[in-house]
């Protein structure tokens, strides 16, 4: 039994992260074990921004976007020097296990840690994206979906009163589940995803047909790894000659009170990372796999490449 453990959120911040690191915590706590908090990632393991936390300190959260303790994307982390500096700051406090929450970098970062000093690591997924290995779920990717849906009817009145084409960039990094699923949910015309290529000549083609048969508009998603709206709505409004705007999402997508998917499956991976960890278990992620939490091997899920279910793809063109 782990007597004191600590929990940090690493990269881009996700909604549900708040969830997840009070539920690591209160679960924690409940087992009469230390919880340390480290503020801003990796950068506050290495410059000590720790503190002990108390139930209190994770009061006031469950309903916030963001990360209560900060977050970072960290360059020194990524040296051997970094990593053996912030597990020296680690075993100074008697810190025996950490927790990370975040997505495919930090989750890397915490596996070469790990390794390097055998120090006891449990992962959970935190990004938008939901692009890590192992598991069909990441927290974050729920809410990140749901505004993106929000936009896309805002988007969809202003389109078919004008008879417009819009082409909307979506956050997903080289993932495009994120456009995927916000463009089955929100309706969309096109979907363009890294993960499958896409012809724009014949994209434009069928866009006329479709508007010379008396369409009033057209939504295209493009995830941010398949393309630049800024570049591919030119050419959509070029080749087609139908009046066409561009909209980017950009960190909107990041925000926002939490849904209760991301709250509630945030706070189920937290409670196993903390009884997993101070059981003395490492090198674990977990996630979901078809409703159910399951666990699977840190290295194998940063060293493996998650596709896009092909399921998707079929049901965007059938339904288009
Ligand atoms: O990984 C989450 C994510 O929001 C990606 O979708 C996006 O590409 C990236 O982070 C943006 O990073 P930053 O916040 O550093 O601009």
């Amino acid at each position: 039994m782990l007597k004191s453990i600590a929990v940090m959120t690493s990269g881009g911040d996700s909604p549900g992260m708040n969830a997840a690191v009070r539920a690591v915590t209160r679960t924690a706590l409940h087992q009469g074990v230390k919880v340390w908090g480290i503020r801003g990632g990796y950068h506050g393991l290495l410059d000590e921004e720790m503190f002990e936390m108390v139930s209190k300190d994770v009061s006031d959260i469950i309903q916030r976007g963001g990360t209560f303790l900060g977050t970072a994307r960290c360059k020194r982390f990524q040296t051997p020097e970094g990593r053996m500096l912030g597990y020296k700051n680690l075993v100074d406090r008697g810190i025996q296990g950490l927790v990370v929450v975040g997505g495919d970098g930090s989750l890397r970062g915490a596996s070469t840690l790990s390794k390097e000093t055998g120090i006891p690591i449990v992962g959970l997924p935190g990004t938008i994206d939901n692009d890590v290995w192992g598991s069909d779920y990441t927290i974050g990717c729920d809410t990140a979906a749901n505004t993106i849906i929000d936009a896309m009817n805002k988007l969809r009145d202003t389109a078919s009163a004008h008879r417009r084409i819009i082409v909307l960039e979506v956050m997903g990094r080289n993932s495009g589940w994120l456009a995927m699923v916000a463009g089955i949910s929100g309706g969309a015309e096109y979907i363009l995803v890294p993960e499958e290529p896409f012809d724009l000549d014949a994209i434009c083609e069928n866009m006329k047909e479709e508007y010379a048969k008396g369409k009033r508009y057209i939504l295209m998603v493009v995830a941010e790894g398949a393309g630049k709206a800024a570049e591919i709505g030119p050419i959509v409004a070029e080749k087609t000659g139908l009046d066409t705007r561009v909209s980017k999402l950009g960190h909107i997508q990041r925000g926002g009170s939490p849904s209760v998917i991301d709250r509630v499956k945030a706070s189920q991976l937290g409670e196993h990372a903390a009884l997993a960890i101070i059981s003395g278990l490492s090198d674990i992620v977990f996630g979901f796999n078809r409703g159910h939490v399951v666990s699977i091997n840190l290295h194998d899920a940063v060293n493996n490449k998650k596709t896009l279910d092909p399921m998707y793809m079929r049901l965007a063109k059938v339904l288009a």
